[in-house]
């Protein structure tokens, strides 16, 4: 059931700031400021050396995410690896360290052909998973749940977000084991997140402006995306999301890549979308910014009211958020990504919930 909206796509972009709590909700202790896993780690998280995280797609860019949080909150080397390429890999695993398994239907051939070869290595398995009865769920020594509910779209979208408050908690649950955060820093990463439902939810309301904008976007032949720190992952999941269904070609970048050769493509034909929330990177991705306009390129800015009026003269349009000082903002971030590919599929009249030559659950090699 659609709801009241045209699409699944839709309804399950809106739901995103229910399910989203509901998810912190089962990993953190709200009244005590800490993060509670519902299951014990099957590894003595203080001796583990690294964590490899691994998927395809979508469910691989919230495993690229959560490797700054892991190293930022965990002090936990973290390698991140595309499921079709991990398991004929020869990457070294120690024995009793973890992998991490990322994936919405717990079905994807790649990942649980992964998930059997780092087990056959001698790992511990954990599955982060949206079907709690899928054969990776079966398979693994520990389930993380997402509570995403059924999703239906093709496109990825509330398990993705659903898939980074899991692993942010558990990046906090791995930090205090590990001693690398103190409880007070806890507390706050943990306030931190449960602020994040009402940042997805006003996120929601820029959406007659993304409208706007995607009937402009419906019109190009090109989209690039830049971003630093976790709005570099982002930026993959936005151009992935923009490729599969509206079938425009776009391109993810680190925005410091730039100048290392995508600055050749632009021109005034070009649109640059930059997501750009107030971190510590962001006055590095605003010399990028400037960049862009200065050869003429269409920049299109996602970022707050400050930036959107520091950035008046060389934006050519700005998706405007609310003021968010937050570990967390990608994943408020993620919110107007997905209504811009959603939305410009809508204006070109391509279905977005039934993308050409995809299926929901690849379930072959
Ligand atoms: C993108 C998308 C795909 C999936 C990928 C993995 O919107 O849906 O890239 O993320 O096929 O699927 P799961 O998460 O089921 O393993």
């Amino acid at each position: 059931d659609k709801g009241n909206h045209r699409h699944f796509m839709a309804k399950e972009i809106h739901e995103q700031p229910e399910v989203v709590g509901r998810t912190l909700a089962y990993y953190l202790d709200m009244s005590s400021g800490r993060a509670a896993l519902p299951f014990d780690l099957p590894v003595d998280a203080s001796k583990l050396s690294r964590l490899t995280i691994c998927g395809c797609g979508t469910a691989y860019f919230a495993g690229l995410t959560a490797k700054y949080w892991f190293e930022r909150f965990a002090r936990l080397p973290v390698d991140v690896a595309i499921a079709s390429e991990f398991r004929y890999g020869d990457t070294p695993l120690e024995a009793g360290g973890l992998t991490l398994l990322v994936s919405q239907s717990g079905e994807t051939a790649d990942t649980l052909a992964s998930l059997r070869s780092a087990k056959a290595r001698g790992q511990k398995v954990m599955s982060v998973v949206n079907v709690a009865s899928s054969t990776m769920a079966r398979e693994s020594d520990v389930i993380a749940p997402t509570l995403a509910g059924p999703e239906i779209g093709v496109a990825s979208t509330k398990a993705f977000t659903c898939q980074l408050a899991v692993l942010a908690c558990l990046a906090l649950a791995l930090g205090r084991a590990r001693n690398a955060i103190d409880a007070e820093t806890e507390a706050r990463l943990v306030a931190e997140l449960m602020a994040v439902p009402g940042l997805m939810a006003t996120a929601l309301k820029c959406e007659s402006a993304v409208e706007g904008l995607a009937r402009e976007l419906g019109r190009v032949r090109d989209v690039l995306y830049l971003g630093r720190g976790t709005a570099y992952p982002l930026a993959l999941e936005g151009a992935l999301k923009m490729k599969e269904i509206s079938y425009i070609h776009a391109e993810g970048y680190a925005a410091g890549e730039l100048k290392h050769g995508p600055i050749a493509l632009i021109d005034s034909e070009m649109p640059v979308i930059v997501i750009a929330p107030r971190d510590k990177v962001l006055e590095k991705t605003i010399s990028n910014m400037q960049e862009v306009a200065a050869r003429g390129g269409r920049l299109i800015l996602i970022g707050d009211a400050a930036l959107a009026s520091e950035l008046a003269e060389e934006a050519e349009t700005a998706i405007v958020m609310e003021d968010m000082a937050s570990d967390f903002a990608v994943m408020a971030y993620a919110v107007p990504i997905q209504l811009i590919a959603y939305h410009t599929a809508v204006a070109m009249g391509k279905d977005a919930d039934q993308p050409r030559n995809l299926a929901k659950s690849v379930t072959v090699e």
